[in-house]
């Protein structure tokens, strides 16, 4: 016991080269080499807790022996990076509330459906579809005859369970009007510190789940008003993101938006969207479904 927590693991080239193939096969994430040290510091805790000597004999348990597929889910887990925070690149939430949402409801309660559905795909730890969340509640009283879900996925189950709970540390609203904090959160105390749960409305609002971008089908079957699908395919190489484009626009409605990362962009990108601004895309009509 001892021995493995002295003990300093070393990543050969062969073994990163492996690893990197099965994180980029099963969740597109593309490792370039640079990212050797990130990898073995985020895997040497597994190799402790299993007790083994090398990546290479983890790297078999995952591939070869673990057949409940456990480990590789834990393996994704450490690797996939989760930085998000509420209301994270504003100019989208603006245009949720000042652009977006006003149409879309006019036009519903012309057409007397009152339903809403949006996804936040790679949701993190809920920040984001709960920014989503509270930037509809600007416009419906959700206790009313609407019916709102945002569908909130990610492929690490670590992040969809913290997400689930709803419950997040001061800091992380710090950045939050105060009057949002009020009327959404609920704080409570543990000790000295202070955490803020997110209200119920809100939680029953945001549907939480495990869901992988780079499975061929997803399990949906109807479609989405708009998709935040923001800071996940910049992970992506080029070919997982085309593929990830069109599904995206199978899966939205006609005259549906879709949002990505401010860094992202789908210039170089065969699609069918409309260019709205930077980092907005709107599906246009009918036809192109
Ligand atoms: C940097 S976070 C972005 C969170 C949020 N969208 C935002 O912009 O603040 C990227 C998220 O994408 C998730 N992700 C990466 N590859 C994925 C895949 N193949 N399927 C689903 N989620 C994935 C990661 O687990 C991570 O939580």
């Amino acid at each position: 016991m001892i021995h493995s927590l002295l003990q300093e693991f070393n990543l050969t080239d062969k073994e990163f080269e492996l690893i990197s193939k099965l994180v980029y096969s099963e969740c597109g994430i593309k490792l370039s080499k640079e990212k050797n040290e990130l990898v073995k510091s985020r895997l040497t805790k597994r190799l402790k807790k299993y007790g083994f000597r090398t990546f290479e004999e983890y790297y078999e348990y995952v591939t070869a022996i673990d057949k409940t597929g456990n480990e590789l889910v834990c393996l994704i887990d450490c690797i996939s990076t989760n930085k998000t925070e509420f209301f994270r690149e504003k100019a989208h939430f603006d245009f949720l509330d000042k652009e977006f949402l006003p149409d879309l409801i006019e036009e519903k309660i012309r057409g007397g459906f009152y339903k809403l559905r949006g996804w936040s795909a790679g949701c993190s730890t809920g920040e984001e579809p709960f920014s989503i969340a509270i930037t509809v509640c600007k416009h419906l009283d959700i206790f009313s005859r609407w019916d709102v879900k945002i569908l909130a996925t990610d492929i690490s189950t670590r992040v969809i369970e913290k997400a689930k709970q709803g419950i997040y540390e001061k800091e992380k609203l710090e950045t939050l009007p105060q009057g949002i904090v009020k009327t959404h959160f609920i704080c409570t105390k543990e000790v000295d510190t202070a955490y803020y749960s997110v209200k119920e409305y809100l939680r029953k609002m945001v549907l939480f789940g495990r869901l992988n971008l780079m499975d061929k089908q997803f399990p949906f079957t109807g479609q989405f008003d708009f998709i935040f699908c923001r800071n996940v395919m910049i992970y992506f190489d080029k070919a997982t993101q085309r593929e990830l484009v069109y599904k995206f626009h199978k899966y939205l409605a006609p005259g549906g938006y879709l949002f990505i990362g401010h860094s992202e962009s789908l210039t170089g990108i065969p699609n069918s969207f409309e260019y709205i601004q930077p980092t907005v895309y709107r599906k246009n009509n009918v036809l192109d479904s």
